[in-house]
C-alpha cells in the first residue's frame, strides 16, 4: 500500500496512465469524468449489484477483463478474501494497481488472455466476465475454458446486444425444411462485425438476447438471475453429462475410439 497521496498528485498519477475507460473514484478524484455512459460502470453496477451476495467473505474472485478494476474493488468491498483480475492489456493493469493501491486495497493484477484461464490451475467462487465476450473472435471457445477451468459456482455475465430482446423457447431439434424459424428476430442470433461498430475494431459479434442466453446454456451455465438488460447472474450446471460441452467432447472421444 502507498502513502496516502494528495488530490493534485492522484489527478497527475491518473493523467500519467493514459485514457481511462472506468470511471473510478479515488479518494475524491475521477479516473474518466466524461466517460460517454455517464459515471461509468458505477451507474450499472447500481442497476444489478443487489442481484449479487452481500458478503463475500472467505470467497474467492476471478474478474477475467479486469480493465481498471472497478468490479475487482467492489466485490473487495463486499469482503472477498483473494480477488484475481486478468486482463490482457497491459495499460488498464497499471490504472487498477494503482487504484487498487490508492484505495489501500490488497488486489493481485495479472496479464492474462481470457483463453489462457487454464494456465490458472484454480476455481474460484465468483467469475466476473463483463464487457468482453462481444470483443472476442472466438468467444464461445471463452466461455468453455471459463466453465472448464475456473468456474466453481457463480458467473456474473455482460455483453452488449443488439436485435430482438424477445426469447423463445428453444427445440431440441429442427427439421431440414424448417426455414422460417430462422427469419424470426428471437432466435438466437450472433452478427458478425466485419471491420468496425463504434469506431471499435475489436467488437466481433454482437449476440441478441436470446442468443446470450442459448450460449451461456450450452457451455454449462444456468442464468439463476436477469437483474439488468445485459447482466446474468449464472451458476454452474453440476453435471458434465447435461452440457453441450460435455456432449462435444463425448463426441469427440468416441469418433477417436478413446
Ligand atoms: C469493454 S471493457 C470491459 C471492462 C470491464 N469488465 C467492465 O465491464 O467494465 C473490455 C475489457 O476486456 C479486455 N479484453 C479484451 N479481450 C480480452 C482477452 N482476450 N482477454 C482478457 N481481456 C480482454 C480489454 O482489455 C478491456 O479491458
Amino acid at each position: 500500500m502507498i502513502a496516502e497521496i494528495s488530490p493534485a498528485e492522484t489527478q497527475r498519477r491518473i493523467d500519467e496512465l493514459g485514457a481511462w475507460f472506468q470511471n473510478i473514484n479515488l479518494n475524491g478524484v475521477q479516473t474518466a469524468p466524461r466517460h460517454f455512459l455517464g459515471d461509468y460502470p458505477a451507474v450499472k453496477f447500481q442497476r444489478f449489484a443487489h442481484a449479487l451476495p452481500p458478503d463475500l467473505t472467505g470467497k474467492t474472485v476471478l474478474d477475467i477483463g479486469c480493465n481498471a478494476g472497478f468490479y475487482s474493488i467492489e466485490m473487495k468491498r463486499r469482503g472477498a478474501e483473494r480477488v484475481l483480475g486478468v486482463d490482457f492489456d497491459e495499460r488498464y493493469l497499471a490504472q487498477a494497481r494503482f487504484a487498487a493501491e490508492t484505495l489501500g486495497m490488497q488486489i493481485e493484477f495479472r496479464q492474462l488472455s481470457v483463453y489462457d484461464v487454464g494456465k490458472l490451475r484454480e476455481k474460484f467462487d465468483l467469475v466476473i466476465f463483463m464487457g468482453v465476450l462481444y470483443h472476442l473472435r472466438h468467444p464461445l471457445l471463452a466461455l468453455d475454458l471459463i466453465r472448464e477451468h475456473v468456474a466453481r459456482d457463480l458467473m456474473l455475465f455482460q455483453s452488449m446486444q443488439r436485435g430482438s430482446t424477445d426469447v423463445m423457447p428453444v427445440e431440441q431439434d429442427y427439421d431440414f425444411w424448417q426455414t422460417q424459424i430462422f427469419d424470426r428476430p428471437e432466435f438466437p442470433r450472433m452478427y458478425f462485425i466485419e471491420h468496425r461498430y463504434t469506431g471499435d475494431p475489436t467488437n466481433w459479434w454482437i449476440p441478441n438476447r436470446a442468443c446470450v442466453e442459448a450460449m451461456l446454456r450450452s457451455s454449462g451455465f444456468d442464468i439463476i438471475a436477469h437483474p439488468e438488460e445485459e447482466v446474468f447472474l449464472c451458476r454452474i450446471k453440476t453435471s458434465d453429462a447435461e452440457t453441450d460441452v460435455g456432449r462435444a467432447t463425448r463426441q469427440a472421444k468416441q469418433s477417436l475410439g478413446t
